[in-house]
């Protein structure tokens, strides 16, 4: 049996050599990483105090956990905003169980590897790091909890446990293939939950001083965790950050101008804001770079990027102004990002139309530090209409591009809609951002750290809910067109990673939407069987569906 594990690690081969219209795991390029994305705040357990939520003891899934040391670690601001205004969140939920990813990981990653990942991507809790936000105050059963999951990630099939579940496997699904390297953990150092100590402090991301703070956090993760994470990422989606956070206040800290009262949010000015905290956002990414490159990277030997996400925009019609706004957009979304890491500087259409109100930086050293590679998160597209004087009721940055950005023309989308409102199916629109990149920003190497679909759960039966192949037939087609940027054009994708790998808490959608590979029922936590039918059929060769 071992010697037939030794040989494994192979696809059911295709009879079909149309490449154009088959492919499978080997039609990509040698090393080419398939994973799954999730975040800590979305999945784990407890992540705030006692005495935040007045209770006296913490239930998880019916069980009390009588470790409450525990759950007075780590104040994560996101989880203080759902439970003051949990209404906010669809069906009132909130992520103090989430997956309970804490408690279950293990399992969860022996999934994974049933699953025959590559690649695991995760985020840390900083302020499970972290509690005050200051490096003076390491929480160690933090670091402790974090050194299992990487431990667990990168354990390989050769242990007697995970070789018994793959043996096992084998058995069930007659399929030749065993992971013998076990899971390369991405780690995510901000997936948007900070400490809430640096909110009461100085108003986190608001102010500078989130920088040097960001920075410790950071090298704090190289040291203890960078022995054996070699694909680190700093930020994940600041533009998503910066704009819910600060312009609309859909997520926390929940600042936004329109205000009406607290619990719709808090007073803030949706003008300057996002664009400030996006200018502190930049510059904690660049001075953790720094870091990894100036302290670890030569011992170390790991790659460091960010992680950024934009729609695809299509023009709204094929006027030379719409063209152009289509292509503004972008600006406004990963050129607000990509260009400064990229060139040192806002893209010039941010100068032009944003003005005094976007930060300057003090030299294009600042932000412009090598970096390693771009993640690209993918899900939707829209349309782009050129539009003077812009609509002064969509988000700022749109408003300030001069965009009336559409999702339909004369009521047609661009592709089908999917669970979430604002998703909207274009498979396209993966590779022509993809090739964007490659011609805009110096041919990065890129991951794609996200792209997924997304369900409402609440309209389907069980059996519904298990039969994913709308889910199945989307990352086909995503992948097919990401294959076609690197055979057609040469761009240089090395990874893809779903959303998600188990239904998670949405940060709008709480637990209404489902992404995941692996459902959840939510009355127990269980984890469904549904993704040994996803490999059985994963493992075959999917024909695209006709268009
Ligand atoms: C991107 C975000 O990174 C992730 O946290 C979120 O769940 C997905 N979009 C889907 O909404």
């Amino acid at each position: 049996i071992i010697c037939l594990l030794a040989s494994a690690k192979l696809v059911t081969p295709t009879t079909d050599t149309n490449a154009s219209t088959y492919f499978n795991r080997t039609s990509f390029p040698e090393n080419f990483m398939f994973g799954v994305a999730s975040s800590s705040y979305q999945v784990a357990t407890l992540n705030l105090t006692r005495v935040m939520l007045e209770v006296t003891e913490v239930r998880v899934y019916g069980k009390i956990l009588l470790d409450l040391s525990q759950v007075s670690l780590s104040l994560s601001l996101f989880l203080i905003m759902n439970f003051k205004l949990s209404e906010r969140i669809a069906g009132g939920t909130n992520a103090l169980v989430a997956n309970d990813f804490f408690n279950r990981y293990e399992s969860d990653l022996g999934t994974l590897k049933d699953l025959h990942m590559d690649a695991f991507r995760f985020s840390i809790n900083w302020a499970r790091l972290l509690p005050s936000g200051n490096i003076s105050q390491v929480n160690q059963y933090g670091i402790d909890f974090y050194n299992k999951v990487i431990n667990e990630s990168i354990e390989n099939g050769l242990n007697p446990l995970p070789l018994l579940r793959n043996i096992q496997f084998l058995y069930r699904s007659h399929v030749l293939r065993v992971n013998f390297t076990g899971l390369e953990p991405f780690v995510t150092i901000f997936h948007w939950d900070s400490p809430q100590a640096l909110e009461d402090k100085y108003e986190g991301f608001l102010n500078d001083q989130i920088v040097n703070d960001f920075r410790d956090y950071a090298d704090l993760c190289f040291r203890e965790f960078g022995d054996r994470v070699k694909y680190w990422i700093t930020l994940n989606e600041p533009q998503k950050f910066s704009s819910a956070g600060y312009d609309s206040g859909d997520f926390a800290p929940g600042r936004c101008s329109n205000w009406v009262n607290e619990t719709y949010c808090k007073k803030g000015n949706s003008s300057t804001e996002p664009y400030i905290v996006a200018h502190h956002l930049l510059l904690s990414h660049a001075a953790a770079v720094k870091t990894y490159k100036e302290k670890y990277q030569a011992s170390q030997n790991g790659k460091i990027g960010i992680t950024l996400n934009t729609p695809w925009f299509e023009p709204y019609s094929n006027s030379t102004d719409d063209h152009d706004a289509a292509k503004r957009s972008l600006d406004f979304t990963l050129g607000w990002f990509l260009n400064p890491i990229t060139y040192g500087d806002y893209p010039a259409s941010m100068r032009e139309l944003v003005k005094e109100r976007l930060p300057k930086f003090s030299s294009q050293d600042e932000v412009n530090v090598a970096f390693d590679f771009v993640g690209l998160n993918y899900y939707t597209a829209y349309y782009a209409e050129n539009t003077n004087p812009a609509d002064p009721d969509r988000l700022r940055y749109q408003t300030d591009s001069n965009v009336d950005v559409k999702a339909k023309k004369d009521g047609v989308s661009l592709g089908p809609q999917a669970g979430a409102t604002w998703q909207y199916v274009y498979p396209e629109g993966i590779q022509y951002l993809l090739n964007h990149i490659k011609d805009d920003y110096k041919d990065p190497i890129i991951y794609i750290t996200e792209n997924g679909y997304s369900r409402v759960l609440a309209k389907l039966s069980e059996s519904e809910t298990l039969d994913d192949s709308p889910r199945i037939t989307f990352h086909f087609n995503h992948l097919q067109n990401v294959l076609k940027s690197i055979n057609d054009y040469g761009v240089k994708v090395k990874g893809y990673f779903a959303w998600t790998f188990t239904d998670d808490f949405e940060f709008t959608d709480g637990y209404t939407i489902g992404f995941g590979l692996v459902h959840i029922n939510r009355q127990n936590g269980g984890r469904n069987e549904a993704y040994r039918r996803l490999h059985r059929r994963s493992t075959q060769v999917i024909p695209r569906e006709p268009t």
